[in-house]
């Protein structure tokens, strides 16, 4: 079929800013790992649609908020991660636990804020859920519960699977220039490993990209009636995400780190979560390290993936943890940069006058998000 997205889905800046505002600020966010913010005063920040977040423990309770100073707008943690309390490096500016500057150095000298100006600095806040090992925000003012995104057995795997990793971890950032729905579609689509992976991923797993008749037609209804009122809307959103076990594996190749990890089951299985819209968690050596790549849109041609890379626990430290953390990345680098390569391609070919895409009957998971998507973003769903 018709992909009914038009190629302006993908190149246009107007198009970009109202999908932000239908679709990626009304849903849960992905934002980091919880082992990183153990301890007191650790934090996360990253800018989500081009929003500065900022995640602090604060004694142990995390804590979600715009990263903007209310004196002038400075970042007020400005690493990407790193534990410091949460005080503006511009004038000092400390902040406590609800978001309320608990210290205003030279405050009844220097400012003289009357009391209801003074009374009604905040932080702007978001909604946190915690997932397993995985944390969540939803930048929306009136969030929607997290169980209606993705339903209870998704959480339920991801909480399980999140909580095997071990909290040494390794991360790099690809600067990418596509747009970040490329990303979702390429990860729902099992045929192309075998020709652009045909080096790399495909000579240790072997995906079988197939129909599924039941699926067709129902992507046909859907084309023809629409998705049907917002409970279906809902139901198909929760669809759209989704884990576990997903192709058979040779036998993992053994590694002498193996030993040093409590792996996470016991089955040669790639295992993959996608995670609507922007997230992909994999486990390409049955269950002995996992990639998480978070796909973070920052226009409509530009898609940071932030990925980080970490094995299963160990059972206890050893020496050589951090050369089996390079070398893991180091192996994906290859399998991503054809995925980049391509999806970056495409993007260059892009331009107003495109003509839609064909999809095949093996593509029903990409048609039906597209149907989806194009209601929502014509306002016939709200989320
Ligand atoms: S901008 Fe943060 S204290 Fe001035
Ligand atoms: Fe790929």
């Amino acid at each position: 079929m018709r992909s009914p997205l038009p190629p302006k889905a993908y190149i246009d800046q107007a198009w970009f800013e109202r999908e932000r505002e239908l679709l990626l600020t009304p849903l849960w966010q992905f934002i980091g790992l919880k082992t990183m913010l153990e301890k007191h005063n650790a934090f996360i920040t990253r800018t989500i649609f081009g929003i500065p977040v900022v995640v602090q423990n604060f004694d142990g309770a995390l804590q979600a908020f715009e990263n903007t100073c209310l004196h002038r707008h400075n970042p007020i943690q400005s690493a990407p991660q790193g534990v410091r309390p949460l005080v503006c490096a511009y004038h000092g500016w400390g902040y406590d636990r609800d978001g309320a500057p608990a210290n205003i150095p030279f405050e009844a000298t220097l400012y003289r804020f009357d009391q209801t100006e003074r009374a009604c600095l905040h932080l702007r806040r978001f909604a946190l859920e915690c997932v397993g090992n995985l944390v969540f925000v939803n930048l929306s003012a009136d969030p929607m519960p997290l169980k209606r995104q993705f339903g209870a057995a998704m959480l339920a795997t991801l909480a399980a699977s999140s909580l095997s990793y071990d909290s040494e971890v390794i991360m790099t950032t690809y600067h990418a220039r596509f747009n970040w729905k490329l990303v979702y579609e390429n990860l729902r689509d099992a045929h192309h490993p075998r020709y652009l992976h045909a080096r790399t991923l495909n000579q240790s797993v072997t995906f079988n990209a197939a129909v599924d008749e039941a699926a067709v037609e129902g992507v046909r209804n859907m084309a023809r009636d629409g998705t049907g009122g917002p409970a279906r809307a809902l139901a198909l959103l929760r669809a759209f995400s989704g884990g576990g076990r997903d192709a058979p594996m040779e036998k993992a190749a053994p590694e002498p780190w193996h030993q040093h990890v409590e792996r996470y089951r016991d089955q040669d299985w790639y295992y993959n979560w996608l995670v609507y819209p922007n997230l992909h968690i994999a486990s390409g050596n049955g269950g002995y390290s996992f990639t998480i790549e978070h796909h973070l849109p920052v226009g409509p041609d530009r898609t940071d993936i932030i990925v980080y890379f970490m094995t299963a626990k160990k059972r206890q430290p050893y020496a050589s943890s951090p050369a089996v953390l390079l070398g893991l990345m180091q192996g994906t680098d290859s399998i991503l940069r054809e995925d980049v390569g391509v999806l970056e391609d495409i993007q260059r070919t892009l331009h107003a006058g495109s003509r839609p895409a064909h999809l095949g009957d093996y593509e029903t998971t990409n048609a039906g998000i597209a149907l989806w998507y194009m209601e929502v973003m014509e306002g016939k769903i709200a989320l």
